[in-house]
């Protein structure tokens, strides 16, 4: 993660974080975990905990906890109990600056310690699910401190969406099951950033893509990009590997697990385990249910026909993977040291709500990871620079 070590030698020399307690719920992988080493570099005191039972590396948690100084509350398979206890107590420790996958942290310190909220200098959040909870509270006007967006940044949508999310959900299916997708249906409900990287990736393996999307727009795009376009209830007599990635829930429900073929498999890789409605499947199952595979649960309908459910229906890159790569996250996590830098910089003066994550941030990651890839670019020269910003040039 060459951005993100080049971000830390910086913090290490400067301390911009130098005592301030920072706190994060996030998916406790290496990749989080050289996060943590930065912001320690840069002064702060770490507390983490997962955003997720299933997606903590327990190595990890470890190593960090006793190597590298931070505070680390997550076990892998943890029970939803120990999970939320894990949050409260981060939420005990009323830290200055959050950083979430999903806004568990901060809504809980929103409902359980709203006065603290007010006094934080602010948080982040790496998700579109967690940014439409954070919105919700800054709707109904109990959000209280600064947010930043970091999921609607540059180089987080077109690199850690697009091209994380879309190869490592194909990674964590073919984990989970050895599949060949060549020749198979992939159904990807959801065309925002993340479903345009999974029909990408699905489409390069030789599978026949078709997508469903309620956004008109989004619909239209992945029909002129030469995927089939439909309904979900029409597209679940035809899939065979179903995707879901649309930050909402009961995406797929009783009314297509009824329609889809024998074999059909399962898979979500939205952050929350909501968008395959778990409650239907298990009521249809009536012929049975069996761990046909480790991360593989089989459901036997009353027609006979079987659906395969993977992870429990939860994150599928992260519980049956290990997440997206090194080299993407390296991007996404040196954009939020540097967001927790900028929130530490400025406190006082960020008001209230969700806030974009400012474009010097973007535009310094991607000149960090062209420049750790040997990628040299051309400048505007003055000529050019002027034109661009005149108005008097027409035909
Ligand atoms: N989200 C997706 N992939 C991840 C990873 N490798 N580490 C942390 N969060 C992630």
């Amino acid at each position: 993660m060459p951005v993100l070590a080049e971000v830390r030698e910086r913090l290490r020399r400067e301390r911009p974080l130098d005592g301030v307690s920072v706190s994060a719920c996030l998916h406790v992988t290496a990749e989080t975990a050289n996060l943590m080493r930065a912001l320690v570099a840069g002064g702060a005191q770490v507390g983490l905990c997962a955003a997720n039972p299933l997606s903590t590396q327990d190595d990890v948690a470890v190593a960090l906890a006793q190597r590298h100084g931070a505070t680390v509350l997550a076990a892998r398979g943890e029970s939803a109990a120990q999970y939320a206890q894990h949050v409260q107590t981060l939420v005990a420790s009323a830290p200055q600056v959050t950083i979430d996958d999903g806004a568990d942290l901060v809504s809980a310190i929103h409902e359980s310690a709203p006065s603290h909220a007010a006094e934080m200098l602010g948080g982040t959040e790496e998700t579109t699910a967690g940014l439409l909870r954070v919105r919700a509270l800054a709707e109904q006007g109990t959000l209280a401190c600064p947010v930043l967006a970091v999921n609607e940044s540059r180089t987080e949508r077109a690199f850690n969406d697009r091209f994380g999310t879309g190869q490592s959900t194909i990674d964590g299916i073919l984990r989970a099951t050895n599949l060949l997708l060549a020749g198979r249906t992939v159904v990807v409900l959801g065309y925002g950033w993340t479903g345009r990287g999974v029909a990408l990736r699905a489409r390069g393996a030789g599978a026949s893509v078709i997508v469903c999307e309620v956004d008109p727009l989004r619909a239209l795009e992945a029909r002129m990009e030469g995927y089939e376009v439909m309904g979900a209830l029409a597209a679940a007599e035809r899939g065979d590997v179903f995707v879901t990635v649309t930050g909402g829930r009961d995406v797929l429900r009783g009314e297509h697990f009824e329609r889809m073929k024998d074999g059909a498999v399962l898979a979500n890789a939205g952050h929350f385990d909501v968008e395959i409605k778990l409650a239907d499947l298990r009521a249809l199952a009536v012929g049975g249910r069996r761990e046909a595979l480790p991360l593989v649960e089989e459901h036997t309908l009353a027609n006979g026909r079987r659906l395969n459910l993977l992870a429990q229906g939860r994150v599928v890159n992260l519980a049956a993977g290990e997440g997206h790569p090194a080299s993407v996250m390296d991007m996404s996590f040196a954009g939020q040291a540097l967001c927790v830098e900028h929130l530490v910089a400025n406190a006082g003066r960020l008001r209230p709500g969700v806030l974009p994550v400012p474009e010097e941030i973007d535009d310094e990651v991607a000149r960090l990871k062209l420049e750790s890839l040997g990628v040299r670019i051309d400048e505007l020269n003055e000529d050019q620079r002027v034109y661009r910003s005149a108005w008097e040039h027409g035909a």
